[in-house]
């Protein structure tokens, strides 16, 4: 299935990206070179040398001029040949070059049409803004597709059976679920009332262990699969207000057509105070233990099980927490259509 090209894709945690060393990447099946140039700006260029095809992303990077390890040709960062050993600059061999963004503590792509590329598209992740925030940054690399990772994030009623003893309890399939559409986004929201979540969870969420609590947990999809997850929990009874809502962003790009990068984050206000990085930190390596090890051995036999199929090409069951990711799944494929209509 073609990916949706005229949107922001998450290519990196804002630290990955360097003026020390390129960083090369798989992004939409695109072999991509990651670097800041001599002012520190972000860039993205093709990671194939175009004179034999060697990976730049095993040559060097010295003042924003990416050297090909093979025969020692240097590229800047507008794609242009800068350095030939052998001569003059090469006119004729460049990269193919997109253009980045920095924002939200992370390094976004924009795989189509360059003149469209307008950061002002992108969803709002302002709890991951470096200047506001203690962000904690997690990653994983998948191999399942991202419509896999999307209906992960947005049908959460799987915390129960897959993470007992880290994120669910046996309290969450009695809880309220309810979605909506709001403009481009979709809302996945869940709450459980009365709830024993396990202890581990109960302490970073601020709760007294063994004691029941009102949970919610509003999980946010943006095409192509930008995702947010707000959640708190209050002893059971108290207004919700009482509690602290902490964000998580959930960020997918497609690797190949059946693997996934996988950046996720946790993120605490700066005004808690220095320890705030500390925590976050921590926190991030919480939610590390479940991710790797109960999501992705899961959602990798499922991409196993389909083999080289997309979601779109098979029939599903239905359970109602499908619904949210149904409609988003939905809504990213009439995208994909259309911009394939348009010529994409
Ligand atoms: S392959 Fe890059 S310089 Fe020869
Ligand atoms: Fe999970």
């Amino acid at each position: 299935m073609p990916f949706l090209r005229n949107a922001w894709y998450m290519a990196a945690w804002d630290y990955e990206v360097t003026a020390q060393a390129p960083l090369q990447r798989t992004l939409l099946n695109h072999r991509v070179a990651l670097f800041r140039d001599a002012d520190g700006a972000a860039r993205a260029t093709s990671a194939i040398c175009p004179h034999r095809y060697a990976s730049l992303g095993l040559g060097r990077l010295e003042n924003g001029v990416l050297h090909c390890g093979y025969h020692g040709l240097g590229f800047d960062g507008s794609g242009a040949c800068v350095h030939n050993p052998f001569g003059a600059p090469s006119k004729t061999m460049k990269l193919e070059t997109w253009p980045v963004a920095e924002k939200y503590s992370a390094i976004w792509i924009w795989l189509g049409e360059p003149e469209r590329a307008d950061p002002a598209l992108l969803p709002d992740f302002a709890f991951n803004d470096p200047a506001q925030a203690f962000v904690g940054k997690g990653y994983l690399n998948v191999a399942a597709s991202y419509e896999l990772e999307i209906e992960n994030i947005l049908d959460l009623s799987h915390i129960q059976f897959l993470h007992p003893t880290t994120l669910g309890s046996g309290s969450v399939s009695d809880g309220v679920y309810e979605w909506k559409q709001e403009g481009d986004a979709i809302w996945s929201n869940r709450k459980v009332i009365g709830e024993i979540v396990p202890e581990a969870l109960a302490l970073a969420m601020g709760l007294t262990p063994g004691e029941p609590s009102d949970r919610w947990i509003h999980t946010r999809w943006n095409a192509p699969a930008n995702m947010a997850i707000f959640a708190g929990a209050v002893p059971t009874g108290r207004p919700q207000g009482e509690g602290r809502e902490t964000p998580t962003g959930h960020f997918f790009t497609p690797e190949t057509d059946t693997s996934s990068h996988y950046w996720y984050s946790i993120a605490f206000p700066q005004y808690i105070g220095p320890h705030g990085q500390a925590m976050a930190d921590e926190q991030v390596d919480f939610l590390s233990l479940p991710f790797r090890t109960e999501d992705l051995p899961m959602l990798e036999e499922q991409q196993r099980n389909l083999g080289g199929r997309s979601l779109r090409d098979v029939r599903l069951g239905w359970l109602p927490g499908d619904a949210a990711g149904a409609r988003a799944r939905n809504l990213l494929y009439a995208m994909i259509d259309a911009e394939q209509a348009e010529g994409g």
